[in-house]
């Protein structure tokens, strides 16, 4: 397969490079712009005014980051980009270094203004029209600009910051001291969208469709004619990442499915017939239970559980694609979030993933190179990307699975035994669940077998049998987690099925503690 062209795929395409300078909302204003239908993907600072051009830009954003312009390292752009004749928007730190390039005076203010502020327009112009007055924006910044030469307006002011929005009177230079991608701004929404259709003339046509044109291309154009490899888990994330390459390269994706034996009820059957039977996805499905479960033997603290599965996992991924030939490249689903934020999320830079995450160790084993395809994405985003891949909805909308699967749920030591019993638990909340039409409004949901056991009544006799533990929870981010108040009557109906249809379980609890203090997992 040949390599094509770089970005952007078809002349039409509406292209907003951000300059990443390493904000904490960087990740959002990408968000925000393609909310508004507009394509925005996140650039290294030091890209080159040819890349640039290269990508035909609609308009470029300078963004936010937590360096200050007053130092000697701060990190710079070419000053060349102000005279491409592509409106240009800089946010804090970004308009902070295109005022400090054309030539107005920055400085550490003396009144630091974070959080909230009450902006007031000075003069009316396009980048805040429509806009109220007076309106609410998020500060986060030490630095301001002070002074600004005659080549600047002033836009609006706020009680301690004079300049709060800029614009250049001859070059499309236009910049925020305060952040609009943020909800603290309430019409910041609109203030984007006023860079975007009024100042940079985009349509606002991009759809997820047209991310999987340009991801398709880039992916071309990084793998060549070399093989990929991409360990699917079944969960969204590498399901999506697998969709996609297929997309891009076909029978050069190999897929490897580990069944490490701590997989929910039908998982293997339910992974088999989305990629191969529904996206006809070469995979490989490697049955190495035996050696996760014996690894795990006798084992009851979790972080030795994670470890034992993390290595066992590497172990059996490499001997699964030992023979495969012309392999470079290792395809991971990492998402925005995934990427560690301050400097390391610079597009083009590698990726530093998640500690927990479990193929973590992969790439560096293996010696691969990574084809990281979602990275400049958000898990919404992920999903509306399965379903223009035509991925089954069922696929697209499932809960968050942990790598290390049922041994972080069966509490202390995993036997085949238990996880038999928690899958046949796990299965009945799961259909109750999704009869009651609360999957999609839950966040993760799943049962958790206790190392305990209780006694109860049967019939006339006495019982000693195990205790599981119900959890559901409600979470954006899965960084803090409320319990969800699921009706009485499902849980009295998921209880009673539990105890009457798996043997071994005489007693069920919901579990009603938040995160934090408490995990989602009990492990
Ligand atoms: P906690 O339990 O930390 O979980 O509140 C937050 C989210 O992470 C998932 N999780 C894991 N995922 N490997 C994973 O791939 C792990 O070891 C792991 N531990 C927790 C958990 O299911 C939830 O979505």
């Amino acid at each position: 397969m040949t390599a094509t062209t770089p970005t952007p795929p078809t002349p039409d395409s509406e292209v907003i490079p951000i300059l990443d300078f390493g904000g904490q909302y960087t990740q959002l204003i990408a968000r925000r712009v393609r909310e508004a239908g507009v394509y925005a993907t996140l650039v290294a600072p030091t890209v080159s005014i040819a890349e640039l051009t290269a990508m035909r830009p609609k308009g470029i954003i300078l963004s936010g980051g937590p360096a200050s312009v007053c130092d000697d390292d701060a990190p710079q752009c070419d000053p060349a980009l102000f005279d491409l004749g592509v409106p240009v928007l800089g946010i804090c730190y970004g308009l902070h270094l295109g005022a400090k390039l054309l030539g107005a005076a920055v400085e550490p203010t003396q009144t630091r203004e974070f959080g909230r502020a009450s902006l007031k327009l000075i003069t009316d112009n396009d980048l805040l029209a429509g806009l109220p007055r007076t309106t609410s924006v998020w500060m986060s910044h030490g630095d301001q600009v002070n002074y600004l030469s005659s080549d600047f307006v002033a836009l609006a002011r706020t009680p301690s910051c004079p300049y709060a929005a800029v614009r250049h009177r001859d070059k499309p230079f236009y910049g925020l001291q305060f952040h609009p991608e943020v909800t603290h701004t309430p019409h910041g929404g609109e203030m984007l969208r006023n860079f975007l259709f009024r100042i940079c003339h985009c349509t606002g046509a991009w759809r997820m469709a047209g991310f999987v044109e340009l991801a398709v291309a880039r992916i071309r154009e990084q793998v060549g004619d070399k093989k990929v490899i991409c360990g699917v888990s079944g969960g969204v994330d590498s399901t999506v990442c697998a969709a996609l390459l297929h997309r891009a390269i076909g029978e050069q994706l190999v897929c490897i499915f580990i069944d490490n034996g701590l997989l929910r009820q039908d998982e293997r059957h339910t992974v088999e017939s989305a990629l191969r039977h529904h996206l006809s996805i070469g995979l490989r499905v490697v049955d190495a239970s035996e050696a996760f479960l014996s690894d795990l033997a006798g084992v009851t603290m979790p972080q030795e559980k994670r470890k034992l599965i993390g290595h066992r996992f590497i172990d059996v991924f490499k001997e699964a694609s030992a023979d495969l030939t012309d392999v470079e490249f290792l395809a991971q689903g990492t998402l925005y979030p995934d990427v560690i934020e301050s400097g390391q999320g610079h597009a083009g830079m590698s990726a530093s993933i998640k500690l927990h995450h479990n193929v973590g160790g992969l790439p560096t084993e293996m010696g691969f190179d990574l084809v990281e395809p979602l990275r400049d994405l958000f898990k919404d985003e992920v999903r509306r990307l399965g379903e223009v891949l035509g991925l089954p909805e069922d696929m697209v909308h499932r809960h968050p699975f942990p790598g290390p699967g049922l041994a972080v749920r069966v509490v202390g030591e995993v036997t085949r035994d238990r996880l038999d019993l928690l899958r046949a638990c796990d299965e009945i909340l799961l259909e109750e669940i999704t009869a009651a039409n609360l999957y999609r409004h839950l966040a993760q949901v799943f049962a958790v077998l206790l190392p305990i056991q209780s006694v109860g009544v049967m019939g006339d006799g006495r019982t000693y049998e195990s205790v599981v533990a119900l959890r559901a929870v409600e979470s954006q981010d899965f960084m803090t987690a409320d319990w969800a108040r699921i009706p009485y009557d499902i849980l009295a109906t998921v209880s009673n099925r539990i105890i009457n249809e798996v043997r071994g379980v005489n007693r069920v609890v919901y579990d009603i503690s938040s995160k934090p203090p408490a995990t989602i997992e009990w492990e």
